[in-house]
């Protein structure tokens, strides 16, 4: 099974920044967590992307929809107001699976971090376990 591995903005920087919160992984250690959800008898191949573009996100989303891909989505900050990634992800709907993954639990965080424009057209949301929130959303999407 092929999943799409898509991250938003500042999410390079994972490994430096601000490394109390997110930890000292990098996004090169994600393909593999994802990867260790698959068994031999149903690998995954992990396609992980990252961007700091909106309309780069969108038009990852879109593909996803066209091919009818599973896809594994932290949003970052476009998770707290991107209508237009919001209205993407929603074409997902009934066509394959979404899982919302954030490193770190945004609710127990600031406020503004409280709010998900995503959620409510994802099929479930993983916070709060660090990177492991990976592959926790890929065994999610290989159990369904
Ligand atoms: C994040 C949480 C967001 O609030 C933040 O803007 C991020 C990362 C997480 O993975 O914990 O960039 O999505």
């Amino acid at each position: 099974m092929r999943i799409l591995v898509l991250n938003g903005p500042n999410l390079g920087r994972l490994g430096t920044r601000e490394p109390d919160v997110y930890g000292t992984a990098t996004l090169a250690d994600i393909a593999p967590l994802v990867a260790s959800a698959g068994t031999a008898d149903a690998p995954i191949e992990a396609d992980v992307r990252q961007t700091d573009d909106e309309a780069e996100l969108v038009g990852w989303i879109h593909e996803a929809v066209d091919a009818r891909t599973p896809v594994i989505l932290n949003p970052a900050a476009f998770t707290h107001y991107s209508y237009a990634l919001r209205d993407a992800c929603a074409q997902l709907q009934g066509v394959a699976p979404l899982v919302e993954v954030h490193i770190s639990n945004p609710h127990a965080r600031e406020a503004f971090r409280h709010t998900s424009v995503v959620s409510a057209v994802a099929t479930g949301v993983i916070a709060g376990f660090g990177l492991d929130g990976y592959r926790l959303a890929a065994s999610a999407i290989i159990a369904r």
